[in-house]
């Protein structure tokens, strides 16, 4: 490998070790003989486009197709491999976001790639034209609810993002400046920036549980009993990136806003710790939307969120007993793990902690009609939330993606998107204590 490390053209083999691309054994050789055109030329048979995912070279810009072709949960995968987003895959193509060189990995594939249609003209992304959160509009809903609700609402700041914005949550229980020994529960939404339903839905789970709590007894026994994290943002520089756009359909932003070698941006769900880079479930070049950081935790909001779990360890005990990261549009209910197909792993995920994931996540769906599955069965990811949290932590973690048809449903969606996940983020909520109970085996795992 020492001549390909120095050979700039070849640098995709290095780049890419998890075999990327399937040709990539052949050219490595080649590459040590053979000029990397001709080495193009020799194994792809056809036309000989430099490939911008090998050596360094100018940014590229992403936007969405419609793939076609892809059928089996292992060929949704190599289509991720090329470091391409997957958004969608209920359609009858999947929806990708991706880079030029990653359609032209996904060609080489075998299937068929087509611009998606772009999306309708909006009107100017007013306070009046969209009723979704800004994020200083986001603080400010905070703020008021800990203003109107200061026995159990409490801001915190978990820490800043790159550019210095602060990564705000809400804390909700009773009692909520002290640090009770209650079951503790984690809701973050927002991680990729486009996904603008997400902090929706975290900003209504704050109002449910704030304005209902005297009077709804279910909610008052949730409140009382467990200490309930709710970061409705935790991406703001993205975010506040991709809603200061000349149309409400926004700059379709996905990561943070870090500059890399190449371009701009860290996909956060991909710079998690456990596993980071394993699997060819994210990428190495910074142009694409998956791309995974210079390392684990790289992203300045990585490490805010590592660091607020890490902080939850009281007495040597995770606190924390459920994890949600909320993301849109597939109508999703995942659980980990996402870089291995593998339904059990010796020593991180037992038959019985499969089991009460399985039968949660299929309980959860039931009430929001989305489609629970192991996060893997969708395609392979690596260095993503939740493996990190259930992988380093023993929390039992979930990811949703919310519907709504797009990343920008019209603000009319929001009420009822945001109505089909209460009672799933309730339920979720309540098995903090002991998700064991959902397969029988609370006196086994969780007594006293
Ligand atoms: N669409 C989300 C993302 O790309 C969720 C990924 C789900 N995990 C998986 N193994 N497919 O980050
Ligand atoms: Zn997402």
């Amino acid at each position: 490998m020492s001549v390909l490390e120095a050979t700039p053209q070849c640098d995709a083999g290095r780049a890419e070790p998890d075999g990327r691309y399937p040709w990539m054994n052949i050219s490595r050789r080649l590459c040590s003989l053979l000029t990397v055109p001709s080495a193009l030329a020799l194994v792809l048979a056809g036309p000989a486009a430099p490939s911008a995912a090998s050596a360094p070279g100018p940014a590229e810009t992403a936007r969405q197709y419609v793939v076609t072709g892809p059928a089996t949960v292992q060929q949704r995968s190599q289509v991720a491999r090329t470091g391409a987003a997957i958004d969608d895959v209920r359609t009858s193509g999947l929806k990708v976001t991706a880079i030029p060189s990653e359609v032209r990995a996904i060609q080489r594939l075998g299937f068929t790639v087509e611009a998606a249609p772009s999306p309708a003209p909006a009107p100017a992304p007013t306070r009046a034209a969209t009723s979704y959160h800004t994020f200083a509009e986001m603080r400010q809903e905070v703020d008021s609810v800990v203003a109107a609700h200061p026995q159990i609402a409490r801001r915190f700041v978990a820490g800043t993002s790159y550019q210095g914005r602060d990564i705000v949550g809400v804390k909700i229980s009773d009692n909520v400046a002290a640090d009770e020994n209650e079951p503790e529960v984690l809701i973050i939404a927002n991680i990729h920036a486009r996904e603008r339903l997400t902090a929706e839905q975290a900003l209504d789970y704050i109002g449910q549980l704030t304005d209902n709590y005297g009077t709804d007894g279910r909610i008052t026994d949730l409140v009382n009993e467990r200490e309930i994290w709710i970061m409705p943002m935790v991406n703001p520089d993205g975010q506040v990136y991709d809603m200061t756009s000349d149309t409400s359909s926004g700059r379709w932003w996905r990561k943070n806003r870090q500059p890399n070698s190449r371009s701009v941006g860290t996909d956060l769900n991909r710079n998690f710790a456990y596993r980071w880079g394993c699997c060819g479930g994210s990428s190495g070049n910074g142009s694409s939307q998956t791309y995974r950081g210079t390392g684990p935790e790289s992203a300045p909001e990585t490490e805010v969120l590592a660091d607020f779990v890490r902080s939850r360890v009281v007495g040597g005990k995770q606190q924390i007993g459920m994890f949600l990261d909320i993301h849109s549009e597939a109508e999703l209910v995942l659980w980990p793990f996402g870089y291995t197909y593998d339904n059990t792993v010796p020593g991180s995920m037992s038959a019985d902690e499969e089991a009460a994931h399985r039968t949660i996540g299929r309980e959860l769906a039931g009430t929001n009609g989305f489609v629970p599955q192991q996060s893997s069965d969708l395609y392979i990811t690596d260095g993503t939330t939740i493996d990190w949290t259930w992988g380093e932590y023993r929390i039992f973690s979930y990811t949703f993606e919310l519907g709504g048809g797009s990343f920008y449903p019209p603000p009319s969606a929001i009420d009822r998107e945001v109505a089909r996940s209460r009672e799933a983020l309730l339920r979720l909520t309540d098995y903090a204590d002991c998700p064991y109970r959902a397969i029988g085996k609370e006196s086994q795992y969780c007594a006293a």
